[in-house]
């Protein structure tokens, strides 16, 4: 079913190349990049607004072939975890350099991609990579249920100065996954100590309820009100924005959806890692339905034809093989 999905949506088309890729399987958490994905804003103290990505970036990226990550996925499930776990008790802490890529709402509006498309990648030379920052994990969690199965992250917790964009699928995210948390954690998972802001208390105008342990001075459940509630922060109010043309639903199936996985098919991955794309790609389709299989070749094959042949080639190679067994 997946393939089937894949097939439907080629804007899946790069982000699936990635995953078939030797990136798909990193040699456990220390050697893998991590991304916001999704474009934010972010607004300085006088109010201005950019829109940035953001990147995390170990010191080195190492991968495993597919073959040895299908056997520690049989065998040692716990293989990634368990290293991140002990690389921070011997004090071998893991650390991530993080940049962001930032777009004017000027450039935004002259790209000729659309800037708010998860799918697409902001080129680092157009919008090159500026170090911002380090995150370095150097303490482990004493209580895994408390502190880790008990978090609730989620795209909309952000801190004043981050703000978000129109990205559709953004958008999405930013309330499905508090009703989750509702449901997982129960109404008052704010109150925990892992998900309280830091040095803060919950303030949101809700009372009691399962778990509650904080009735938040009193509080009425509304507001404003005359009593003794929260008040509005100015400082974390979302910046202000001009809207301008027509809104519709956009199609974003018809969108240029191959120029860039051409790019990392041309330019980016050597012939060894174009041979072991095509062979994981190859491994997940080869048992799918012709027509599955027939869409999700013609979309690789829009990136460049060598791809497409190559992958099916393979498949006619299996399917005659497999009729006259
Ligand atoms: C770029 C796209 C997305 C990425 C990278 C992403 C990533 C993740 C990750 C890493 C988690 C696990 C979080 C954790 O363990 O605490 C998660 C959970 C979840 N995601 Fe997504 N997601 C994406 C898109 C979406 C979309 C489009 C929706 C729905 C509209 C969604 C809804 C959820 C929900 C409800 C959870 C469970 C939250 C919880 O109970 O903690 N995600 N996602």
């Amino acid at each position: 079913m997946v393939w089937d999905f894949w097939g439907l949506r080629p804007e899946s088309t790069h982000q699936v190349m990635f995953l078939m890729s030797d990136r798909g399987t990193p040699d456990g958490f220390r050697h893998m990049n991590g991304y916001g994905s999704h474009t934010f804003k972010m607004v300085n103290a006088e109010g201005t607004p950019i829109y940035c990505k953001f990147h995390w970036k170990p010191p080195k990226i190492k991968n495993l072939m597919a073959d040895e990550a299908a056997r520690l996925g049989g065998e040692d499930p716990d293989y990634a975890i368990r290293d991140l776990y002990n690389a921070i008790e011997r004090g071998d802490y893991p650390t991530w350099n993080l940049f962001i890529q930032v777009m004017t709402f000027e450039q935004a509006e002259k790209w000729p991609m659309n800037p708010f498309d998860v799918t697409k990648v902001w080129p680092h030379g157009e919008f090159p990579l500026i170090p911002v920052g380090k995150m370095v994990l150097n303490k482990n969690p004493k209580n895994y249920f408390a502190e880790v199965e008990q978090a609730a992250f989620c795209p909309a917790h952000v801190v004043p100065g981050v703000e978000f964009s129109p990205d559709k699928m953004l958008q999405g995210r930013l309330f499905s996954y508090t009703d989750t948390h509702f449901h997982r954690l129960g109404t008052n998972y704010m109150q925990l100590p892992i998900n309280c802001p830091y040095r803060a208390r919950a303030h949101n105008t809700q009372r009691d309820g399962p778990a509650c342990f904080d009735n938040q001075g009193e509080a009425p459940n509304y507001f404003p009100n005359s009593f003794n509630g929260h008040v509005e922060c100015p400082r974390s109010a979302e910046s202000k924005y001009t809207t301008t043309g027509d809104v519709t639903r956009h199609e974003s199936i018809n969108d240029d959806n191959f120029e860039q996985p051409r790019v990392f098919w041309q330019k980016v991955l050597n012939e060894d890692e174009k041979t072991r794309l095509v062979e994981n790609i190859f491994n997940t389709m080869k048992d799918c339905k012709p027509h599955i299989q027939d869409r999700a070749i013609q979309n690789f094959g829009k990136v460049d034809p060598g791809f497409g042949n190559r992958l099916r080639k393979m498949i006619d190679t299996y399917i005659s093989q497999k009729v006259s067994a």
